[in-house]
């Protein structure tokens, strides 16, 4: 049977282990093609499909080779992203495959990413297939690494394979074994479909492009489908796979892996790890794994320009068509003006969203401090989600606030072990684990609440422990803490912008290090204004920004009229990213001064 020549596998490993490079050696011995030339001939082929127009992802493509045992193999190779915020996608394209090279960098060893990877590999029960790389490398230890895969992985070191994907050593045997060790897909291609989602986006042209991979049953051109998430149902336009070219085919069946278009008008309506069904004929059953995406990260965005606000809301519906999981809506700061209140999975997510909008559509932004969401009673029994520190409502009527935790996992040499331990006591962080690696290196684990993660966690871990340490974290669930908020003053009057939710242990010191940043942050005004942090009624900490010393007409005073205009225009420049908050000019800084310690 076909099937049973099918293999569906992704390389999953840490950053900068050699994915990319690997890749390309399987793809150069499997298709002819670099990734490079792979995107070129893409990048072509869009160019001459203009009018067809299929915008392309290279993250699932097929492949064919001629195994020792004589037999033609079709490989389906899926890229995985490569981001802690982007966890859930990582799992669901796994979902749809059978097997995964697990890549190790023979100098460095496991690391972070590499132990989180397996773990969803292990969740979809993947046959993994460990590679040792970079043994060229004057540093790889690969007896060492080996070691560290059995021990820590629970992998049998005599299974890793040495390579060097730089050189080309070792991929023939990787090929190899990724026909023998990783299994065929099974199911039954009579059965209701069943076609797992583990990507999609938007083509101006043609709509959405769905990537799916078949689980069970067959799916036709002209076939009416159902999506189980929500039960929209759609016609089926056009299937096929990518070879790397988009390739039209008159079916996909089990095992199958490839795209779908359907006249789909949202990302939104083919959500990532849905099952898509037939209409006529739908399974009772969705696959397992399908989960909604919530955000977990929310900010204010504020065109610094007030004119920009249609042009921001436009922004953000475009890239809305392509990124279900980014939310907003409309929000009003009495500070700011008028903005959004955006949601993202993580950090990352939220800085690539805010340097899009500012590169792709030119528009200038002034951002919130990012929150997370609280879980908050009321004394009267009501439950509210905050994302928003300003509108927590007053002390006296709430009973408690939750707030979301994660398991974070630390490696680090040795020596480091200590300021990490220390960070993460200072981030309010409860001891989970401690395990030694090898004798060098220490995977350390806590539980942290999320918002000391997004409160400058990567900076300090990275600058005290010289960027050797390598960090993920999951979601955990919410825990009870002693939370306040704690609201900034300018002049007297209170910047709903800059309030903040902070344990109260630390409210005094972070009140104290905000009014002092602010202080610096904030240029000097023609009159003193007073910089308060308060919590309820009770001011915390205080400072003073000092009226400007000298006014900058008073050179002019009694002269020419154009040279004064010109210093008040260039004053204006420089107020770009100023905004005007009651009588006091904030510069963008400000709002995210709230977040960092130093
Ligand atoms: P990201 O895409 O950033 O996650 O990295 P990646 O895992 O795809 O790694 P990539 O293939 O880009 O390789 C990272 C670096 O390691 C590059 O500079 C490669 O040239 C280098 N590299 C990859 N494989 C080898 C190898 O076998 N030996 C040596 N010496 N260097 C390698």
């Amino acid at each position: 049977k076909r099937r049973d020549r099918i293999r569906n596998f992704s390389i999953i490993a840490h950053i900068d282990h050699g994915k990319s490079t690997l890749a390309d050696r399987i793809l150069e011995k499997t298709s002819a093609l670099t990734q490079r030339e792979m995107q070129d001939q893409m990048l072509d082929a869009m160019d001459l499909e203009r009018e067809r127009g299929i915008t392309i992802k290279l993250n699932a493509v097929q492949l064919t080779y001629t195994a020792k045992d004589g037999e033609e193999y079709i490989f389906h190779l899926i890229d995985t992203p490569g981001h802690v915020d982007f966890a859930y996608e990582v799992s669901r394209s796994l979902a749809a495959c059978e097997g995964a090279l697990l890549i190790v960098d023979a100098a460095q060893g496991i690391e972070a990413q590499t132990l989180a990877n397996v773990y969803l590999a292990l969740d979809n029960d993947l046959e993994i297939i460990p590679i040792i790389n970079k043994i060229d490398l004057p540093g790889a230890e690969p007896d060492r690494v080996r070691q560290e895969v059995e021990d820590v992985i629970g992998l049998p070191g005599e299974d890793c394979i040495p390579a060097s994907a730089k050189d080309g050593v070792g991929i023939d045997e990787i090929i190899e074994s990724i026909v023998e060790k990783i299994p065929a897909p099974q199911g039954d291609p009579e059965a209701p479909l069943k076609a797992m989602i583990f990507d999609s986006l938007y083509d101006p042209y043609r709509g959405v492009i769905v990537y799916v991979r078949i689980m069970e049953g067959t799916v036709k051109p002209k076939q009416k489908i159902r999506m189980m998430a929500n039960g929209k149902e759609f016609e089926v336009a056009e299937l096929g796979v990518f070879t790397p070219k988009p390739t039209p085919k008159d079916e996909l069946t089990v095992g199958d892996v490839g795209f779908m278009i359907a006249n789909i008008k949202q990302v939104g309506d083919s959500q990532v790890g849905d099952t898509i069904t037939h209409a006529a004929k739908p399974t009772p059953e969705p696959l397992p794994g399908y989960r909604k995406l919530n955000p977990m990260v929310f900010c204010g965005l504020y065109p610094v320009d007030t004119n920009d606000y249609n042009g921001l809301r436009e922004a953000l519906e475009k890239l809305e068509l392509n990124d279900s999981s980014l939310q907003f809506e409309a929000e009003t700061s009495q500070a700011l003006g008028f903005g959004f209140r955006c949601g993202f999975l993580g950090l990352l997510h939220m800085e690539i969203i805010q340097e899009r909008i500012e590169r792709e559509f030119n528009i200038d932004l002034i951002t919130t401090a990012p929150s997370v969401i609280y879980g908050v009673t009321l004394t009267d029994g009501t439950e509210l989600e905050i994302d928003n520190p300003s509108e927590m409502p007053d002390a006296q009527t709430v009973d408690h606030i939750r707030e979301p935790y994660v398991k974070a996992e630390v490696m680090v040499p040795n020596e480091y072990v200590g300021p990490v331990m220390e960070l993460c006591q200072k981030k309010r962080g409860d001891y989970v684990d401690m395990k030694y690696l090898d004798e060098n290196r220490v995977n350390i684990v806590y539980n942290i609440p999320l918002s000391e993660i997004v409160y400058d966690f990567f900076d300090t871990l990275k600058s005290s422990t010289k960027g050797y340490a390598s960090f993920d974290y999951e979601l955990i669930g919410y825990k009870e803490s002693n939370l306040v908020k704690m609201d900034i003053l300018l002049n007297g009057e209170k910047i709903d912008a800059l309030s903040i939710i902070v344990h109260r242990d630390s409210a005094y010191d972070r009140g104290k290090h905000i009014a002092e940043k602010l202080k610096n942050l904030i240029p000097r005004q023609q009159f003193e204004v007073p910089v308060q942090a308060s919590i309820g009624q009770k001011v915390v900490a205080r400072s003073t920004i000092k009226a400007m010393r000298k006014n900058v007409l008073a050179k002019c005073y009694g002269g020419d009229v154009s040279r004064k205009r010109k210093l008040l225009e260039k004053q204006k420049e420089g107020k770009k990213r100023m905004k005007s908050v009651g009588n006091v000019e904030v510069p963008q800084e400000a709002f995210m001064s709230v977040l960092s310690m130093d």
